[in-house]
């Protein structure tokens, strides 16, 4: 028997806008079912990261596998792209990516924003994604909203139907991007249970976030990232309970004085 491949396997990253060098060499793992969280002070580098890792971002140096397979590239540093532009698109639909802003479509009703992907970029069936759109929409508890349009939900609805639309997709990892920074702290909560859910269930997830508690309840895995580096990982009880590094103490503590 072969071992199992991670979902996600990050190796010495690096990435730079022009001069500005944000990612200077980081390497991640994302198991099957485990849960990552990225903290980090602002311009760490943790949504760069996360967009890298969906290709959203060319990177100049290091590798990125998805299940065991290498993104290949042509060209290099600066001029480094992906080279198999069907290979990125594979990637991309097996990474969902949920946004701090949730992005959907105004003129769309839930139920269509949530079916859009699965019908015009995988090609299902309209009948089968509809029907698992629906059961999405109920998971995240708003399936009494398919009708309405997203300007008629609350924020933290209209973040959980962006899950939903993720799930739909069904893919291999969820990549979360600060999932709760635009509410309320009440409509947070929506949402936090949400990704509790899915990592009961054992969903492959990266997030970034800035909610300590979130990333303490969920995480297999803590990475702190400091000015394009990681600083200090571990699991939550470690990171959290005894950091080592005397910069993860001072962002823990200006978090928490927050
Ligand atoms: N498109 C871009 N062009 C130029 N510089 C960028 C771009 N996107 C990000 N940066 C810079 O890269 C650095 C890292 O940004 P990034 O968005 O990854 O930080 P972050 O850790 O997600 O911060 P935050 O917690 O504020 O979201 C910052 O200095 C930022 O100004
Ligand atoms: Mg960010």
């Amino acid at each position: 028997m072969t071992a199992a491949q991670p979902v996600i396997e990050i190796t010495n990253l690096h990435k730079a806008y022009g001069a500005l060098e944000v990612l200077k060499g980081v390497s991640i793992t994302a198991q099957k079912g485990h849960v990552i969280s990225l903290i980090g002070s602002s311009g760490s580098g943790k949504s760069t990261l996360l967009r890298c890792c969906n290709l959203l971002e060319d990177s100049q140096e290091g590798e990125i596998r998805f299940k065991g397979e290498p993104v290949t590239w042509k060209g290099s540093g600066h001029g480094r792209r992906p080279a198999d532009a069907a290979q990125v698109l594979r990637m991309r639909t097996n990474l969902s990516m949920v946004f701090q802003q949730f992005n959907l479509w105004a003129h769309m009703s839930i139920l269509q924003n949530v079916m859009e992907a699965p019908l015009t970029v995988l090609r299902r069936d309209r009948d089968e994604v509809e029907k698992a759109a629906r059961g999405y929409l109920a998971k995240v508890g708003i399936g009494d909203k398919c009708d309405v349009y997203p300007a008629q939900l609350s924020g933290g609805q209209q973040q959980r139907a962006a899950i939903a639309r993720g799930l739909c997709m069904e893919p291999e990892a969820l990549l979360f991007d600060e999932p709760t920074s635009a509410l309320d702290p009440e409509l947070e909560q929506e949402v936090v249970r949400v990704i509790k859910d899915l990592a009961a269930e054992g969903r492959t997830m990266i997030i970034v976030t800035h909610d300590m508690k979130l990333a303490a309840d969920v995480s297999d895995h803590v990475v702190f990232l400091h000015q394009g580096l990681i600083e200090e990982q571990g699991p939550p009880e470690t990171l959290f309970g005894a950091p080592k590094s005397e910069r993860l103490r001072g962002f823990l503590s200006a978090t928490h004085a927050a």
